[in-house]
């Protein structure tokens, strides 16, 4: 598995530009599932037929970027975010471009840090002036950051395990799961860091019976972090509220259950901030059951986004465990 998260974290993709990631979840999945579609969206759904209840599985593909929005005299590129990218986390972080081209991100000086804003960087792509800065990247591209994965004792540091774990978690249960009374759709959505668009689409075109969406959540285990439950090394999450959803209590009862059945390591994941992919499919149609199981990561939207490889082992397991469950029945659904 540490090689593919390696993979998919490392390729790029922000929110609008998911093509490569795309091609390289497609290529991964499509030995475990019955049929591959990509919508207008840009979702790639990978389905597992079967005969019961219609399970959406979704994990956002894109990343957190920027966008050109104008070249300045001097040939600094001017940026604007896309998704939520703090300025201070930007500062002197390697980047790339939609059509290759690298660069850094540099800032005017400023009195105090908390003057650090959008218009105070610049992407310094090398070039002499403008004409060359115009040459190599003209406005409207998009970009993302650059950074290796680096292992930190048991704990992975990477840039977009946000929410490229989520994407691995997918693609392993997909590998794993043998039989399944459910009809299951992996969808590997766009767009949900400008606002859980891709979901919205993807949850409409399958009307699930259930969603359950895989992602990152903060945690409360850092020097004077948000007072919240979860802990890396505690186990896969169990969401109960975000700012995007509050888990219908018999999902959430449904999650745990299978959970404590097969002993697997879980925690409850209240988020004071944040949503996910299972908001957005929560609110689809006239209502659609959704709930989500997440990986507790530190430094979520910073290039060293720090997760557990045993919290997303026993993420993959219940997610297994989960979709092997005759969901009709568990959720007395008819
Ligand atoms: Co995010
Ligand atoms: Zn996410």
């Amino acid at each position: 598995m540490k090689t593919l998260i390696k993979k998919v974290v490392e390729t790029f993709g922000p929110s609008g530009r998911e093509d490569s990631i795309r091609e390289i979840i497609k290529k991964e999945i499509e030995p475990f599932v019955d049929s591959l579609a990509v919508d207008t969206m840009g979702n790639l759904h990978a389905v597992k037929k079967g005969a019961g209840a219609r399970v959406m599985v979704a994990a956002h593909m894109d990343e957190i970027g920027f966008v050109v929005t104008h070249i300045d005299k001097m040939g600094f590129l001017r940026i604007s975010p896309v998704g939520g990218v703090a300025p201070v986390r930007c500062l002197y972080q390697r980047v790339l471009l939609d059509n290759g081209v690298k660069g850094v991100i540099g800032v005017e000086p400023v009195k105090n840090n908390n003057e650090i804003d959008f218009s105070k960087l610049y992407v310094d792509i090398g070039a002499k002036d403008e004409d060359e800065a115009r040459s190599l990247a003209g406005e409207g591209r998009f970009g993302a950051f650059l950074n290796e994965m680096t292992e930190l004792n048991d704990l992975i540091a990477a840039k977009s395990l946000d929410d490229r774990i989520g994407c691995v978690v997918a693609i392993e249960a997909a590998r794993r799961l043998k039989k399944s009374p459910n009809e299951i759709h992996f969808v590997f959505t766009v767009q949900e860091e400008v606002g859980l668009r891709g979901a919205r689409a993807a949850a409409f075109r399958i009307e699930p019976e259930l969603g359950i969406a895989l992602d990152v959540t903060g945690t409360g285990d850092t020097p004077e972090s948000a007072k919240m439950p979860m802990k890396l090394r505690n186990g896969v999450a169990i969401k109960i509220k975000d700012s995007s959803l509050l888990v219908p209590k018999k999902v959430k009862e449904f999650f745990m259950a299978v959970a404590e059945r097969n002993k697997i390591r879980h925690q409850p994941e209240i988020l004071t901030f944040g949503g996910t992919d299972a908001g957005a499919i929560n609110l689809s149609k006239s209502g659609i059951l959704a709930g989500c199981l997440s990986i507790p990561t530190r430094y979520i939207h910073s290039v060293s986004e720090t997760a557990s490889l045993s919290d997303i082992e026993e993420t993959v397991k219940l997610l297994v465990k989960i979709l092997e469950c005759d969901v009709k029945k568990e959720l007395a659904l008819e």
